[in-house]
């Protein structure tokens, strides 16, 4: 047997982009509700411009959800047919604390998650929680510019205590951030960040995730003192960068590319920033308010496993004017020629999960955890009632070759594989549903038009074989 007795076999999803019902039971609005159904939700909002924060829309998908606040009890009851033993889905911080700013929680959310784990734990589910996936209030963006400010530190703290102190009973795997790296990228929905022209926006995402940082450790630290048996876990937006070709200067720029990627998991595994770091700042004429506590609580409190998601690789060259650009989790990256076509939105490499295992386990010396995986693409057509997903179940066939091999014959010590929109959701990037990563489709709409109703895909019975064989494929 390869993969221990203990392996954790399940899915990912996130509250933002799945519960919908965003003003029921007291449930404050969040940045992720204020996304426009266009490509202006990736990029950086100007308050100073016109934004799509003072515009109404018709419908906004992140508010519908894949209606899982309704059917979490079906949908928990699908997971176990399915037989996974663990699952992963992130709280919303609105529904706790509707503006950030009460004194006292809302008892209306803390008991429909309540709700969720006690389901989970009676169908033998271990739930993995992230604390922020994506969202927080919008009246913290509004009054105090999101993560900018260091206010949203205790904030977070008073929240994230609330929960841990209530789900103790339940929960053992915490994940405080998704993808603190994708701030550096998407900084509206990583961290509540808006701009003026002409500002330092690096600055700016620098001093944000550095309170993420804080944070991040500081909720370790309440988090070790309310149960020491938790397990705290960082989030990283993974994906090995190859070099276009062989010259230096391409190999430079995707180490560089790959150094810049992990300074956040570089801080909260070893405690510490990268040393390069100091001088890029002074370069970049950045300044990070700080405390001189600070460093001493990110250096107390690190984490006990690392996490991440992986869709593609990404590729690098040093001169990128005649190299083709594509799409993928993150900033655009340089097409890399030898990767087939394929249904996927993103380029697809299951060698490069190896790599990525790899890399990671050299660096950190830590069991990883991978958090997300899978294969987002356009499927609308239900055919009796299923979706032949071939192409899905190729797509899982060879990440998850790959991944036993990382364990098996590299070493890498790993916890467990839980794939990304189990149950279709909406993107992120592209604010749809259409894309969809499901082995449970949703009989859903961009416009949010359908029935909501969930139906089997072929691949949810090839995935339920493998979780019973513990990863025979
Ligand atoms: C990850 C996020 O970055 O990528 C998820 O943690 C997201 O929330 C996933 O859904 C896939 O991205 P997209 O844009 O296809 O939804």
């Amino acid at each position: 047997m390869v993969l221990k007795e203990s392996f954790l076999w399940g899915g990912a999803i996130s509250a933002n982009q799945t519960e919908g019902h965003f003003d029921a039971d007291g449930r404050g609005l969040t940045n992720f509700d204020m996304l426009p159904l266009d490509s202006r939700r990736l990029e950086d909002v100007y308050l100073d411009q016109d934004n799509f924060l003072d515009e109404v829309h018709d419908y906004y998908s992140g508010r519908r959800g894949n209606n899982f606040y309704k059917t979490y009890e079906s949908d928990i009851e699908l997971l176990s047919e399915l037989g996974v033993n663990s699952f992963r889905l992130s709280i919303a911080w609105s529904r706790i604390f509707p503006t950030g700013e009460e004194d006292e929680p809302n008892e209306q959310g803390l008991a429909f998650y309540d709700d969720i784990f006690k389901k989970l734990r009676a169908n033998k589910i271990e739930p993995i929680v992230t604390i922020s996936h994506f969202d927080m209030p919008l009246h913290l963006i509004k009054k105090y510019g999101g993560w900018y400010d260091r206010k949203i530190v205790d904030l977070y703290i008073k929240y994230a205590t609330v929960i841990m102190k209530r789900f103790s009973k339940y929960v053992t795997y915490w994940i405080p951030f998704n993808e603190m790296n994708m701030t550096m990228h998407i900084p509206f929905i990583g961290a509540g960040l808006t701009f003026t022209k002409g500002e330092n926006k690096l600055e700016k995402k620098y001093q944000a995730t550095h309170h993420q940082l804080l944070a991040n450790a500081k909720t370790i630290q309440i988090g070790k003192e309310i149960n020491p048996n938790f397990k705290f876990g960082c989030m990283m937006a993974a994906a090995k960068t190859y070099p276009y070709t062989s010259k230096p200067e391409d190999v430079f720029s995707a180490f560089e590319s790959d150094k810049f990627n992990l300074i956040f998991s570089d801080v909260q595994v070893k405690g510490k920033y990268p040393n390069f770091l100091a001088r890029y700042f002074d370069k970049q004429q950045i300044a990070l308010k700080t405390e001189k506590e600070d460093f001493i609580i990110l250096k107390n409190n690190t984490v006990d496993f690392l996490s991440f998601s992986y869709y593609s690789s990404a590729c690098s060259a040093a001169e990128d004017s005649d190299v083709e650009k594509v799409k993928r989790n993150g900033p655009d990256t340089v097409r890399n020629p030898y990767l087939p076509k394929s249904n996927s939105v993103w380029q697809v490499d299951p060698l490069g999960l190896r790599i990525t295992l790899n890399q990671l386990y050299d660096r950190y010396e830590l069991p990883l955890f991978i958090v997300e995986n899978g294969l987002g693409t356009y499927e609308d057509q239900l055919v009796d009632g299923k979706i032949h997903d071939d192409y899905r179940i190729k797509y899982l066939k060879e990440h998850f070759e790959n991944m036993i091999s990382a364990v098996e014959e590299d070493g890498v010590e790993l916890i467990g594989y839980l794939m990304w929109g189990l149950i279709d959701l909406v993107s992120v990037s592209e604010g749809k549903m259409s894309k969809r990563y499901g082995l449970i489709y949703v009989d859903a709409d961009d416009e949010g038009n359908g029935s909501y109703k969930r139906y089997r895909k072929d691949s949810f019975d090839w995935y339920k074989k493998v979780i019973k064989t513990n990863g025979t494929i």
